[in-house]
C-alpha cells in the first residue's frame, strides 16, 4: 500500500512538531514545514526518515506556492493538509495597535487561507483530501484580554464550518482540531500589549489565565487527536482536543450564556481585588 502524506505548517514547536513525530512513527510521509530551518528546530527530526521539512511561511505567499511545489515533487501527492500555525496577541484591546491586529488575522486565518486555497486545485484533481484546522477552544468560546486572538479563530472555526460546504462534491473533507490549553511554545509566544489604565486588571487576569498553563496536557495528546481525524474516515467537522476543552464545550452547552460567561470571569478574574 503506498504511504499516505500529511503535510503541516507550524512545525517547528509544540503541537505542529509533536503531530509531525507521531505521523512519522505510524509511517506516514511527512512533510514538515516551519518558517525557519536551523539546527535547533530542525534536528529532533533528524531521526525520522519518513519526516521531510520544508521552509514555509503561512504570510508569505511565494512562501507557500514554493511549499506546496516542493512537497507535490517529493511525494507526489498529499492526502491530508494540517493549518496548525498560529500565535497568540493578549492584553486590553484598546492598547493594541491595527498592525498588531492585522498581523494576528495575517497568520491565524489568511494564512490559512492562502494555505487552503493552494492546496485545494491538488484535492480537486484528486478527488480526495482532508483539511485539519488547529483551531482552539477559544474559536467556540471567549476569554478575557483575548478578544482579538478568539475573533481569528472564531472567523477560522466559521470559514471552515462554510468551506465544508463546496468541498463535499469533490470528497474533500474538512474538520477543526480544538484545544484548550497546552503545554508549548504558545504561552511564551504570547505577544502581550499593555495599558496602564487596564494594567490592574490585565496583569492579574493574565496571572490566573497562565496559571492554567501548569497542568495543561503536552502537544502529545492533540497530535493523538489529529490522527484520529485523519484516519477515522468520519465527516465530522469538530474534534475538542484535550480534557478541558470537552468539559468546556459541554458546559457552554449545557449553561445558559450569561451564566457561562461569569463561569469563565471568575476563573480568571479570582483575587482581582484583594490588595
Ligand atoms: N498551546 C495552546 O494552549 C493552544 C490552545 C489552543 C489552540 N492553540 C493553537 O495551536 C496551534 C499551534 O500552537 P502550539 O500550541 O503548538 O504553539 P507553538 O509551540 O508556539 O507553535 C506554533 C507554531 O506556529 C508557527 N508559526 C507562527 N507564525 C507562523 C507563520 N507566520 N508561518 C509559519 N509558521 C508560523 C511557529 O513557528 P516559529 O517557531 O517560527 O515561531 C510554531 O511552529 C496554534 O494555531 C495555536 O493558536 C494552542
Amino acid at each position: 500500500m503506498t504511504k499516505k502524506t500529511i503535510f503541516i505548517t507550524g512545525a517547528s514547536s509544540g503541537i505542529g512538531k509533536a503531530t509531525a513525530i507521531y505521523f512519522g512513527q505510524k509511517g506516514w510521509n511527512v512533510a514538515a514545514t516551519m518558517r525557519e530551518l536551523t539546527k535547533e528546530q530542525t534536528s529532533d527530526f533528524e531521526k525520522y526518515p519518513s519526516i521531510t521539512i520544508f521552509k514555509l511561511d503561512v504570510t508569505d505567499k511565494e512562501s507557500i506556492e514554493k511549499a506546496v511545489s516542493d512537497i507535490l515533487q517529493k511525494f507526489s501527492q498529499i492526502d491530508v493538509l494540517f493549518n496548525n500555525a498560529g500565535y497568540s496577541l493578549a492584553g486590553a484591546f484598546e492598547a493594541t495597535t491595527d498592525e498588531q491586529i492585522r498581523k494576528q488575522f495575517e497568520t491565524n486565518l489568511f494564512g490559512v487561507m492562502n494555505v487552503t486555497r493552494a492546496m485545494l486545485p491538488h484535492f480537486r484533481n484528486k478527488k480526495s483530501g482532508i483539511i485539519l484546522n488547529t483551531t482552539s477552544s477559544g474559536g467556540l468560546l471567549t476569554f478575557p484580554l483575548y478578544s482579538v486572538y478568539n475573533s481569528t479563530k472564531w472567523a477560522l472555526e466559521g470559514f471552515m464550518e462554510a468551506l465544508q460546504y463546496e468541498l463535499k462534491s469533490f470528497n474533500i473533507v474538512v474538520k477543526n482540531i480544538e484545544p484548550a490549553t497546552v503545554k508549548s511554545e504558545f504561552v511564551n509566544n504570547i505577544s502581550f500589549v499593555s495599558n496602564p489604565d487596564y494594567d490592574h486588571y490585565a496583569q492579574k487576569v493574565q496571572h490566573n489565565t497562565l496559571a492554567g498553563y501548569k497542568n495543561a496536557p503536552t502537544p502529545g495528546v492533540v497530535a493523538k487527536i489529529v490522527y484520529t481525524a485523519a484516519t477515522d474516515n468520519r465527516s465530522k467537522l469538530r474534534y475538542p482536543a484535550t480534557p478541558q476543552a470537552r468539559v468546556a464545550f459541554f458546559l457552554r452547552w449545557l449553561l445558559p450564556l450569561k451564566i457561562f460567561n461569569n463561569m469563565v470571569a471568575s476563573g480568571v478574574e479570582k483575587e482581582l481585588h484583594n490588595k
